[in-house]
C-alpha cells in the first residue's frame, strides 16, 4: 500500500517537475523579466523597485540581473539601464550595492531651474535631456530649484512653478532615473538666517506634503551649500527641524543632509543629526584646486582674471583628493552614513580639456574607490559635457562613464 501510493507520489512529482520545466522554465525567463510575462519593460522595474523597497511583492529569479545571489538595489540599477538599453557590458567597472541606493553615477541639471527664472540661465530642463542622460548611463539627476523666486510673503510656492515640478519629476520617473531635488540658491536665508528660517521650512512642509507619494527613487535634498551667515549651530538647529518636519509626511523617503560652509568637506564631522534616522545621506562638495576648477568664473572672488592653470595628475595631485576623500570614508563608517558627492566639476571658459579630463577622470575614481555615489556639475552649461545645439558629448562624458577598454 505504501509502495504503491509512493509510486503515484513519484509520478505526480515527475509530471509536475516535466510540465513545470516545460512551461516556465526558470533558465527561459530572461534576466530582466521580473513578472515573467515574455517582455522587459516598466512594469518590471516598478515592480522590482517594490520588491527592493520592502513592499510584499512576487519577483522571479530573473530578477537578480548581476547574477551575484542577492536581489537589491544594484539589480534596480541594472535593470534601469537595460530598459534604457544602455549595453551594460560596455563598462569597465562592477555596479555594486554599496553605493547610497544602488547609485553611482549622476548629473546636475545646473543652470536651468535654480536660475533667475527657468531658461534665464540659457536653458530650460527638457524632458529629451533627461532620456539622453538615462541612455548615457546615468542612474539619476540632481535638479536644483530655486524655490525661492517663487514664493509669496508667507512662504507659499506658486501653483503654477509647482506644477512644473511635478512635470519634471515625473519626467525623471518615466525615464527611470532617480532624481533628487533641492533649494538652491535661497540667499535671504544665508545673509539673515533668523528671519528666513519660517520660510524654509514652510516650503518644505509643502514640498514634502506634495511629494509625498511620489517613488522612493525621488529624493529631497534639503539645502545647497549652507554658508555665510548660517553658521554650524544654526545650521545644524535648523536641519534637525527640517528633517522632523519632513518626516510626519515621509517617514522613510532619502533626503540629503549636508554640512557648512559651502558642503565642504572639512565641515562633515561638525553635522549634528537626529540618531536613529536610517534614511539619511549626506552629500559634499568637492571644487579643489579651486584656482584650477574656477579659473575663468566671474561668480566667485578672486578667479575671474585666473587662466593657464592645469591639472597634471601627478601623485601628489592625486593624493590630495584621496586623503580628503578618505578622511569622509572614515567620518562615513563611523556614522553609518552613506555619501554623495552632490558637485564637483571644472569650469570650461578658459582650463584646457585635457586638464579638466584628467581631474574629472581622478575625481570620480576616487568617490567610486569610497563608495560615494556622485553627481557632476553640470550637464551642459559652462562645467557641461553635453552639447545641446549639436547634440553631442565633449570629452568628459568618458571621464565620467568610461566605456570598455578604457579607465
Ligand atoms: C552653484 C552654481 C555654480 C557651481 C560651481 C553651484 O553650487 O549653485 O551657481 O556654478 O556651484 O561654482
Amino acid at each position: 500500500m505504501c509502495k504503491t501510493r509512493f509510486k503515484i507520489l513519484s509520478i505526480v512529482l515527475s509530471f509536475v517537475l516535466l510540465f513545470g520545466t516545460l512551461f516556465v522554465p526558470t533558465s527561459a525567463i530572461a534576466p530582466g523579466d521580473v513578472n515573467y510575462d515574455g517582455k522587459i519593460n516598466s512594469r518590471d522595474s516598478l515592480l522590482l523597485r517594490q520588491f527592493v523597497a520592502g513592499f510584499d511583492r512576487h519577483v522571479a529569479k530573473s530578477a537578480d540581473l548581476n547574477n551575484d545571489g542577492k536581489i537589491n538595489a544594484a539589480d534596480v540599477l541594472w535593470l534601469r539601464l537595460k530598459i534604457a538599453k544602455h549595453d551594460i557590458s560596455a563598462y569597465t567597472e562592477e555596479i555594486d550595492a554599496s553605493f547610497p541606493k544602488g547609485w553611482r553615477r549622476g548629473v546636475n541639471m545646473g543652470n536651468m531651474l535654480e536660475a533667475e527664472s527657468e531658461g534665464a540661465g540659457g536653458y530650460r530642463l527638457e524632458d529629451e535631456y533627461l532620456k539622453v542622460i538615462a541612455e548615457a548611463g546615468f542612474d539619476f539627476v540632481r535638479v536644483p530649484v530655486r524655490f525661492s523666486a517663487y514664493i509669496d510673503s508667507s512662504g507659499n510656492i506658486d501653483e503654477t512653478f509647482l506644477q512644473r515640478m511635478d512635470h519634471v519629476l515625473n519626467a525623471c520617473i518615466d525615464n527611470h532615473l532617480g532624481v533628487i531635488f533641492n533649494i538652491h540658491h535661497f540667499d535671504a536665508l544665508m545673509e539673515d538666517p533668523q528671519t528666513n528660517k519660517e520660510l524654509f521650512l514652510k516650503m518644505w512642509e509643502q514640498l514634502a506634503s506634495r511629494y509625498q507619494h511620489m517613488p522612493d527613487s525621488v529624493v529631497f535634498e534639503l539645502l545647497n551649500e549652507p554658508s555665510r551667515n548660517l553658521d554650524v549651530d544654526q545650521w545644524n538647529a535648523l536641519q534637525k527641524e527640517c528633517i522632523a518636519l519632513i518626516r510626519k509626511t515621509n517617514p522613510t523617503r532619502d533626503l540629503i543632509v549636508t554640512g557648512t560652509n559651502y558642503s565642504n568637506a572639512g565641515n562633515l564631522p561638525l553635522i549634528e543629526l537626529p540618531e536613529n534616522d536610517k534614511h539619511l545621506i549626506v552629500t559634499f562638495h568637492y571644487y579643489e584646486p579651486f584656482n584650477f576648477t574656477h579659473q575663468g568664473a566671474s561668480w566667485t572672488s578672486g578667479t575671474s582674471d585666473l587662466s593657464g592653470i592645469t591639472w597634471n595628475n601627478t601623485k601628489e595631485e592625486r593624493d590630495q583628493i584621496d586623503w580628503t576623500f578618505q578622511n569622509i570614508k572614515a567620518w562615513s563608517e563611523e556614522t553609518g552614513i552613506p555619501v554623495l558627492l552632490g558637485e564637483f566639476g571644472a569650469y570650461g571658459l578658459v582650463a584646457d580639456m585635457e586638464s579638466r579630463v584628467r581631474w574629472t577622470t581622478c575625481v570620480r575614481e576616487t568617490a567610486e574607490k569610497y563608495d560615494f555615489a556622485w553627481s557632476y556639475w553640470e550637464f551642459c552649461s559652462g562645467f557641461g559635457f553635453y552639447d545641446t545645439q549639436t547634440k553631442t558629448f565633449n570629452p568628459i562624458y568618458n571621464a565620467l562613464v568610461p566605456q570598455k577598454g578604457e579607465n
